[in-house]
């Protein structure tokens, strides 16, 4: 499996008749070690999130439960609206992409696994420097 840029993970579902059971193990469900889990709730619908980019961190986001949109985009002109609405779906986000979180359901609740531990200093917040960083191949703010 080739994972370039953003895209759609389908994860196996192990349910029975007790229900369902998703497994996302690192490595080899999502394309890194999971470092770190955090979970995004009560976000209105008019609400924006996320609006930034990681030098650093690879994610992987998962509506567990109820459905938000996420639009990425790589700074050189390619943007793609992904709709997260089923539990065992999730998209993969790698390093330098723009994302914005929006369209949050009253129940959504959005888990983001992530490859890294949080440090504040490798996210990029400022779109234009983001665009700057792309365009010169810059590692430096
Ligand atoms: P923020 O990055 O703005 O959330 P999002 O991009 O998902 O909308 O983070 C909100 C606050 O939480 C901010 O003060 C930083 C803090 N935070 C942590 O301390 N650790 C983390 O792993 C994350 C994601 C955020």
């Amino acid at each position: 499996m080739q994972f370039q840029g953003p895209q759609m993970l389908e994860f196996q579902e192990k349910g029975d008749e007790r229900g369902h059971l998703i497994v996302c193990e690192g490595g080899q469900d999502v394309p890194f070690d999971i470092k770190r889990i955090f979970y995004i709730y009560g976000s209105a619908p008019g609400i924006a999130r996320g609006q930034h980019a990681n030098r650093e961190t690879e994610f992987v986001i998962i509506n567990v439960a109820g459905s938000s949109k996420v639009k990425v985009e790589d700074g050189k002109g390619n943007e793609a609206v992904f709709t997260l609405n089923r539990p065992r779906t999730g998209v993969y986000i790698p390093r330098m992409i723009w994302k914005e979180m929006y369209d949050f359901s009253e129940n959504s609740v959005l888990l983001c696994l992530a490859s890294e531990h949080y440090k504040p200093d490798e996210y990029i917040r400022n779109y234009e420097d983001f665009l700057r960083i792309v365009r010169e191949g810059d590692s430096e703010v």
